[in-house]
């Protein structure tokens, strides 16, 4: 059990980059941040994020999936155990790219979100800044949720947006998008830690939240 007023034991799982991780890390760092990054897995033993992790002196672990086979259970069972060794109260996936069990699921209900490039509903699954680019959407952004069985869906915690230019390209979307990841993760996770994010019939309530009086219209008219 942890400590009352301790701060949070989060853990991040990561499959790749980890930038989000790494954005996590460095909020976490910040005097006041309601919660503490005490362990970084990995399924991918080459992960570049597990370098990163461990250079901001956080303990990584690699649950590798492949001795498991088709066996999801067994690698999450195995991720369980990781996650317990280490008291884990809250976890952040972060680019972590494999489908989890409704077990798994059901075990960290409430207790796991997960960040998605697109805004949700809309773009859930793979390649969403093309997909969003081949629909011609004007507005594209990213996801904060609570992980529940079905992929990319759950409660959402935060969202944030931006405009889409003509020229835009996958890449140049993705760049701008990363560094909205990297805003409402650290957002989402605070407010979550810090007990203002209440589930109320499927969607996220946050207390204290003022309506935002500013729009985003896309295209300018110039
Ligand atoms: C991020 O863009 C994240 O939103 C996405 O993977 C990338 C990981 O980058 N996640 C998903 O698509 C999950 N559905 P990162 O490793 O640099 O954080």
């Amino acid at each position: 059990m942890a400590k009352k007023g301790a701060r949070k034991r989060v853990a991040i799982l990561i499959s790749g980059r980890g930038s989000n991780m790494g954005a996590l890390i460095k909020a976490a760092k910040l005097k006041n941040y309601p919660a503490q990054i005490v362990l970084v897995i990995s399924n991918e033993p080459n992960a570049e994020g597990l370098k990163r992790a461990r250079k901001a002196g956080v303990p990584t672990a690699i649950v590798d999936h492949r001795p498991h086979g088709k066996n999801r259970e067994a690698f999450e069972r195995a991720l369980d155990t990781e996650l317990a060794r280490h008291k884990i109260e809250l976890i952040c996936l972060a680019g972590f790219m494999r489908l989890l069990t409704p077990w798994f699921v059901g075990r960290w209900n409430g207790s796991m979100l997960n960040i998605h490039p697109a805004l949700l509903p809309a773009f859930k699954g793979l390649d969403t800044h093309a997909r969003a680019l081949a629909a011609g959407v004007k507005i594209h952004g990213a996801t904060v949720h609570f992980v529940v069985p079905e992929m990319d869906s759950g409660p959402i915690i935060a969202q944030a947006a931006l405009g889409v230019a003509s020229n835009d390209t996958p890449v140049s979307l993705a760049a701008r998008v990363i560094k909205l990841e990297h805003r409402i993760y650290a957002l989402a996770l605070k407010l979550v830690v810090q007990g203002r994010v209440r589930i109320v019939g499927g969607r996220c309530m946050i207390g204290k939240s003022a309506p935002v009086k500013s729009a985003l219209v896309v295209p300018k008219d110039r």
